[in-house]
């Protein structure tokens, strides 16, 4: 069988005492397959550096310092361009991901299609091990803002591993620019990727040393969810779809007080005829315009309007329970009421429309 090189890219910074132990054990590992290791050193105080050039021959392993740049996704990004090998791996240094999974990547890799293969701590058989209850929560929490905001990752359990493997081709031509250290995502959002696989694996214990990533990190996060919206167009989507529901109103207004003034209608049932109409409207414009590129399903039109309506109608529910909850149950001023009620019922309106009636 015809081996395509693998060029493993950790990132470090203060892994002296780990460094030694992951490149003996990648090395044991990986056993007769084609590999080196690139370690991305951010100018370690530790001699983390210094460690990786003494095994360098023995284990394969290389280093770059940088000493112009501090970061761990930006550290991840240096790798893949300066690696050699067809397949690229990132893993942490501080054994959290086992280097036996790293062999069992390139096992999938090369025997499936599959272009990015993910150690997954959320499909059957792994697990993220003895993580505080908050800490699990925080995890699917973003997980499913990722779900949410970035479609690309939904049909994906763990997208913000830190351990994966992917052919080069899926990133060559593909500018990555992470803002916090979710590099996975990147991969999954921009690459040319056509079939991801996951692999469970069980996320251990640091061997030594502490974790760099703060509570900052999470802002972070979330300035990189809006910050890959931005470049994937997702954001461009979001707006149109406010601009749509918008212009919706209008008709809406409009309506209601033509068909209660001029016609002389019932306001409540002038109400209703506008609320369907702008309903259609809505649907007319988001199909043709918001999520023109989201029919290869080759869902029928009438079952999308049919979906879409019974969306509004769900938002359209929540507003009016959000009004009268918090004006009645909390005291809220019912202008503030009714601006939560709006803004949950767009949240809802959007995500279920992006999920279920344009998915
Ligand atoms: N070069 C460089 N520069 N490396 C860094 C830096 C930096 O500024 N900060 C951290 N690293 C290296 C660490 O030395 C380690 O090898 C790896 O990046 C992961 O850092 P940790 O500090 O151990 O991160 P973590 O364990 O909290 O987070 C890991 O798990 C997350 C999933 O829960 C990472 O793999 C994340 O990417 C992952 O999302
Ligand atoms: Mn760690």
């Amino acid at each position: 069988m015809n081996k395509p090189h693998l060029t493993i890219v950790v990132p470090t910074f203060k892994e002296a005492a780990n460094v030694p132990i992951l490149l003996e054990q990648v090395h044991s590992a990986l056993k007769g397959y084609p590999f080196d290791v690139l370690v991305i050193d951010d100018n370690s105080p530790d001699g983390t550096a210094d460690i990786v050039r003494r095994f360098s021959e023995q284990f394969h392993a290389n280093v770059i310092v940088r000493t112009d740049k501090r970061g761990l996704a930006s550290a991840v990004v240096d790798g893949f361009n300066a690696a050699k090998g067809k397949l690229i791996g990132v893993m942490d240094a501080d054994l959290q991901h086992p280097p036996e999974v790293m062999s069992r990547l390139v096992a999938t890799v090369n025997q499936t299609a599959a272009d990015i293969v993910i150690a997954s701590r959320y499909v059957p058989g792994g697990s993220v091990g003895n993580w505080s209850f908050i800490r699990k929560l925080i995890s699917r929490g973003a997980v499913f803002l990722a779900h949410l905001l970035l479609p690309s990752t939904r049909g994906i359990k763990d997208p913000m591993s830190g351990c994966f493997l992917f052919r080069r081709e899926v990133i060559s031509g593909v500018g990555l620019s992470p803002v916090g250290y979710k590099i996975l995502l990147e991969v999954i959002c921009l690459g040319r990727s056509t079939k991801t696989v996951e692999v469970p694996y069980v996320f251990e214990n640091r061997r030594a040393g502490t974790t760099k990533l703060s509570m900052i990190t999470q802002t972070d996060y979330l300035r990189h969810l809006v910050s890959l919206m931005r470049r994937t167009g997702e954001l461009r989507r979001m707006l149109k779809f406010i601009g749509v529901g918008l212009s919706g109103s209008v008709v809406n207004l409009s309506l209601i007080a033509l068909l209660r003034e001029a016609v002389g209608f019932n306001y409540l049932l002038a109400g209703a005829i506008a609320f369907e109409i702008s309903v259609i409207w809505n649907f007319m414009l988001n199909d043709r315009f918001t999520f023109s590129d989201r029919k290869r399903d080759g869902s029928k039109f009438i079952s999308r309007l049919w979906r879409f309506n019974t969306t509004s109608l769900g938002g359209f529910i929540i507003y009016v329970c959000l009004l009268a909850a918090l004006t009645e149950l909390i005291g809220l001023h019912y202008i503030l009421s009714a601006a939560v009620g709006i803004i949950a019922a767009f949240g809802w309106n959007f995500f279920i429309n992006s999920t279920w009636t344009w998915k």
